[in-house]
């Protein structure tokens, strides 16, 4: 009889210690497809673009490349954060990612705080990727003129503005700007449309009630952080939006819950065309 009770709790155990693991892989290696209108009286034909951030090496690039492809975007955003260390394995295995997102759509990238090397941006470049390394071009899609503007910042001095880096831009334009971090303060002398960012990794694990776990190496940060938390999704900031994605990778460790590696696909309409 003791025996057979012991057999019992063994069992439940291993099921249990088994759907932990599960629940774990499922929140922190199965990637999914989250799509965000965003609607502008600007554009005039509809276009999409994919968002692809915070990687650090994830054994998901194969199957973000498959997905993105998938989604036939028009134009791929990459804010950042490929790899985690600067070791040449991680480079190499960056720009190889970088160039498979390139065949698929014109790709445009800005660093992160840990990817940001000056021969990676070279190698990144000759692959195909636009750099946007406080840089301005103007892409037309589907009969739209986007302004893209980029920065490769993620330190600022307390001088800088977005407004003192570029000339002013086009207002008759949709006009985006990638940063790995949301620094909206530094942008607020700059009108934009739109702001892509990542860095947040969405708070790391999302909690019923108390959000993202971490912003900004603030623990529970709706209780404790004082400022505005931009960490997962669509924001609007002073008459411009912002959009942050929850990136795809884990740093330090795979601690996602609720969270699970995302591709965004950013789908750009007209305002008469966006339904309410
Ligand atoms: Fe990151």
């Amino acid at each position: 009889m003791k025996q057979t009770k012991g057999k019992k709790r063994r069992r439940l155990t291993t099921v249990f210690v088994l759907f932990l693991v599960l629940f774990w892989a499922w929140n922190n290696y199965t990637l999914c497809v989250n799509r965000q209108t965003i609607a502008s009286g600007k554009i005039t034909a509809p276009f999409r673009a994919a968002v692809v951030s915070d990687l650090h090496e994830s054994v998901l690039m194969p199957a973000v490349v498959r997905r993105v492809a998938r989604c036939e975007p028009d134009l791929i955003f990459v804010p950042g954060d490929l790899y985690t260390d600067d070791g040449r394995g991680q480079v190499d295995k960056a720009v190889a990612f970088c160039a498979q997102l390139a065949a698929i759509a014109p790709t445009y990238f800005v660093c992160g705080d840990h990817d940001h090397e000056q021969s990676y941006y070279d190698a990144l470049r000759e692959v195909g990727v636009h750099v946007l390394d406080s840089v301005c071009e103007t892409v037309t899609v589907n009969g739209n003129a986007i302004g893209l503007y980029g920065i490769c910042k993620v330190w600022f001095p307390p001088e800088y503005s977005l407004g003192s880096t570029f000339p002013p831009p086009d207002a008759s334009r949709f006009n985006i700007l990638l940063s790995h971090l949301p620094a909206m303060e530094r942008f607020a002398d700059f009108p934009l449309d739109l702001v892509v960012s990542g860095d947040s990794h969405g708070g790391v694990a999302r909690l019923p009630f108390l959000g993202g776990l971490i912003y900004d190496d603030v623990l529970l940060p709706k209780l404790f952080y004082h400022g505005a938390i931009y960490d997962k999704g669509l924001f609007e900031v002073g008459g411009c939006r912002l959009f942050v994605t929850a990136g795809i990778g884990s740093y330090p460790f795979p601690l996602r819950l609720f969270n699970r590696p995302e591709v965004v696909l950013l789908q750009f309409e007209g305002e008469d065309n966006h339904e309410l």
